[in-house]
């Protein structure tokens, strides 16, 4: 199978069984409500195929034995499929299964109009050859309705064709191959009906949570747009509904079937009852080509908002437009207002069980510049989470609200507390939880929202309590150390996954994570910040619905001044406290022995060590500290706590770190990429162009078939649009300071900042900003190192030299 990606589409050419999985998760389509792999309509899951759908939000949970423990674990349910579409000649076999040999087979998948479309030519046993081409959406107008459309085409032969549509409620979770000794019968059917002569009905329920999921299938059969006279046969098998249609073909009198489709749950709002709503939509649903147009047009505002252009190479362009299309495919102006957060692994398929982390981090930048409403809406995913996140903290002995680092349906800790080396076939002990960071993740977003959209009204009803109740966890975390005259974090586990313990110690935990030292001191001033900068009233009523005390606002300060932060070697920091201890690993070693040393955990494990001796990291963890802020506020911040931050240490971090990170995790190459954007722009590009192919690619070797990687695909568009641009918003000026690397000769973007919509335009030689004529005011625009007050309908440029 050859795999071509062009400025808007990408295209496989003939089948490979080992790539279909990757292919699927690649081709997946989803309206932000949700999302379907791109599985052929006529496959089943057989370990060649995975046609899974996912509802955004709609998990169960499920026990299962595990050497000897009970585990409970959440998914995000693979709800029912309803693509089920095949034919049969006569009364030959079904296509899709044994009997058929493709002669040839192109799929593509076109970006602009988020269509799949397929053309495959096909003979049968008996010697007939057949044209197939089908096309399908899942609409972003509507996001209860997607369609498919087949044209089967005979070359050369009359016959009765045979078509079977349905509706699958009998699929499991079982799309990730690690998980598979985990339960995953998550759906109860409970109707299959016929609910009018072309139209049949399937409801399921999720087994513990009783989310109920409502499918309507409608399938006509047309030639030249007019309906064909058929026979139908309604066929019920288990969870399977759908009806057997029959009808003449032959040359020149191909048929066309389309199959429409609804999709409701009892999560949904303005609902009677999921059944009801989904067969009365399916009913009165328009024709094929009527959906069709109004999800590209709906698309086409989509990408007006959030296209990027590049001039350099054509795959980038390519590349980057499929991350921006599948962000825009897992959260849309769909999901505004639904009860969800962005699962890391997209819509797209099963791996972390579409929990929630801190990928959200790498995601929510692109969205703030773009949609900032989408981004206000998975806050309040968080938001509505507080209580969990309360109670967590209390149970655990802190105080404010601990945020689990998987979160699902209500913001309980979902991560497992063992997971499977498939390289050593050992459960194992997870302490993932322990990455307490997750915390600061969420403040960050609120802050960067805020900073973005201005959105006062947001920041004292919802992100100030976030903020607060942070902010009073951390605070609870921190504890006096005497001998060192400075307040400590410890038992706590850093974004780098590889260690979790101190060799040889009882149990789990690392002291001092400098990167969530840092961030907390970053929360306490933010949070200080906020309350004051709220006017005099709203001050008042957050001070006292959040019982805001002066000694906590003491102890903020006094934290703020007085966290520790690790050193070793002279200006490192230390990754963690004792990190400088540790043995230093045998890179060429291990890469000539094991050649792919991406998962050095599993690799260790199998081998009875453990990363936790070594100086090494599955991704960036000191060095996110120079992703998420810039030089001068990292620099305020060690001042602040009395340390010196030189910007020849900086370069000597990202190069002690980089020679010492396996890149276990595609945000890993991402971060490192960013960092070195500006000191080393060969290297910058060559990461960059690494990440741009982790998914497209799939350079772990099998993960994505499980799940895109959102946070590295949203990460690459965010390193173009604020990286290379330089962008940054500081005390209410929009700064842009570019510097492209010498792959790009140019740059374009249009982006919103505080109801302003503005257009702008690097290349090598001029910066160039405008913005349309509108009722706005000006809006405050730093380039380079000035400031402009651009007005509504002005442009300014300035020159880049060479
Ligand atoms: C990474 C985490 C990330 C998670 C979900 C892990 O492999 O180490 O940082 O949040 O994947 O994407």
């Amino acid at each position: 199978m050859t795999q071509t990606v062009t400025d808007w589409s990408l295209v496989f050419e003939g089948f490979d069984p080992e790539r279909e999985g990757l292919r699927e998760a690649l081709c997946t389509l989803g309206n932000g409500y949700v999302a379907t792999r791109g599985a052929t309509p006529e496959s089943r899951a057989d370990g060649v195929h995975y046609p899974g759908t996912y509802l955004a939000g709609c998990y169960d949970r499920l026990n299962t034995e595990i050497a000897g423990r009970t585990v409970e674990n959440e998914d995000l349910v693979n709800v029912p499929n309803w693509l089920p579409l095949s034919f049969r000649i006569g009364d030959g076999p079904w296509f899709g299964g044994e009997g058929f040999e493709i002669l040839e087979q192109r799929r593509e998948l076109d970006l602009r109009r988020a269509l799949l479309t397929r053309s495959v030519r096909v003979r049968d046993d008996a010697g007939r050859t057949t044209l197939v081409t089908d096309r399908r959406f899942v609409s972003m107008d509507d996001h209860h309705l997607c369609g498919i459309e087949m044209t089967v085409v005979p070359e050369g032969w009359t016959g009765v064709l045979t078509v079977r549509s349905g509706l699958d409620g009998g699929v499991t979770n079982a799309g990730v191959a690690r998980y598979r000794d985990l339960r995953g019968d998550h759906l109860v059917v409970q109707e299959t009906d016929q609910v009018g002569e072309d139209t049949v009905l399937l409801e399921t329920e999720t087994r513990t949570s009783h989310v109920r999921i409502a499918q309507a299938a409608r399938t006509r059969v047309l030639r030249d747009g007019e309906p064909v006279p058929v026979e139908r046969r309604l066929v019920r098998d288990g969870g399977w509904i759908g009806q057997e249609i029959s009808a003449r073909v032959g040359p020149g009198q191909p048929a066309t079937i389309v199959k429409v489709v609804t999709i409701f749950s009892s999560r949904d709002r303005a609902l009677y009852e999921p059944g009801v709503d989904a067969s009365a939509w399916a009913l009165r649903a328009e024709g094929f080509e009527a959906l069709l147009r109004r999800h590209v047009v709906a698309w086409a505002y989509v990408w007006q908002r959030c296209d990027i252009r590049i001039t350099g190479p054509e795959r980038a362009q390519g590349i980057l437009r499929l991350h921006i299309f599948h962000l825009l495919q897992t959260v849309s102006p769909n999901t505004i207002g639904l009860d969800v957060g962005v699962p890391a692994r997209g819509l797209h398929g099963e791996a972390y069980r579409g929990h929630v982390f801190w990928d959200e981090l790498f995601i929510f930048p692109f969205l703030n510049q773009r949609l900032s409403v989408i981004t206000q809406s998975l806050l309040m995913y968080r938001f509505r989470r507080m209580p969990e996140a309360r109670w967590a903290a209390r149970q655990a002995g802190f105080d404010g609200a601990m945020f689990p680092w998987q979160s699902g349906s209500t913001g309980r800790e979902e991560s497992q507390t063992l997971h499977l080396n498939p390289k050593s076939g050992r459960w194992l002990p997870d302490h993932s939880h322990l990455q307490r960071h997750i915390g600061i993740a969420v403040a960050y977003n609120v802050w960067q929202y805020y900073q973005v959209t201005g959105d006062r009204e947001f920041l004292r009803f919802r992100g100030a309590p976030m903020l607060i109740e942070i902010a009073r966890f951390f605070s609870s975390l921190a504890t006096y150390d005497r001998a060192a005259g400075r307040h400590r974090i410890r038992g706590v586990m850093g974004p780098d996954e590889y260690h979790d313990a101190y060799p040889g110690s009882e149990g789990p935990g690392l002291d001092d994570n400098a990167y969530t030292n840092v961030m907390a001191v970053w929360l306490f001033v933010r949070a200080l910040e906020v309350i004051e900068l709220l006017p005099e009233s709203q001050r008042q009523e957050l001070w006292e619905t959040m019982a805001l005390s002066r000694d906590e606002i003491e102890r903020w300060e006094e934290l703020s001044r007085k966290l520790k932060i690790p050193f070793h070697d002279d200006g490192i920091i230390s990754q963690f406290e004792g990190y400088g201890d540790l043995e230093e690993f045998d890179w060429d070693g291990y890469r000539q022995r094991y050649g792919d040393i991406q998962r050095l955990d599993r690799i260790l494990e199998s081998e009875g060590d453990t990363p936790n001796r070594y100086k090494l990291s599955k991704q960036a963890d000191v060095l996110m500290l120079f992703f998420l802020l810039s030089v001068e506020e990292l620099r305020e911040l060690f001042a602040r706590l009395g340390y010196e931050l030189t910007p020849d240490m900086i370069r000597r971090n990202i190069t002690y770190y980089l020679a010492r990170t396996s890149h276990g995790s595609t945000l890993s190459r991402l971060v490192h990429s960013w960092v070195l954007a500006r000191s080393d722009r060969e290297l910058s590009w060559e990461l960059f162009s690494e990440t741009l192919e982790s998914d497209v690619a799939d350079v772990q070797g099998g993960t994505t078939a499980e799940g895109i990687h959102l946070g590295a695909m949203a990460g690459t568009v965010d390193l173009v649009q604020r990286g290379y641009s330089g962008m940054e918003v500081r005390g209410d000026v929009l700064w842009l300071n570019p510097t492209l690397p010498r792959e790009l000769t140019s740059l374009e973007f249009h982006m919103h900042y505080r109801s302003h919509r503005i257009f702008v335009s690097i290349t090598t030689e001029k910066l160039v900003v405008s913005t349309p004529p509108s009722e706005e005011g000006s809006v405050s625009i730093g380039l380079l190192d000035t400031v402009h007050e651009l007005e509504p309908g002005a442009t300014v440029e300035v020159n880049l030299g060479t």
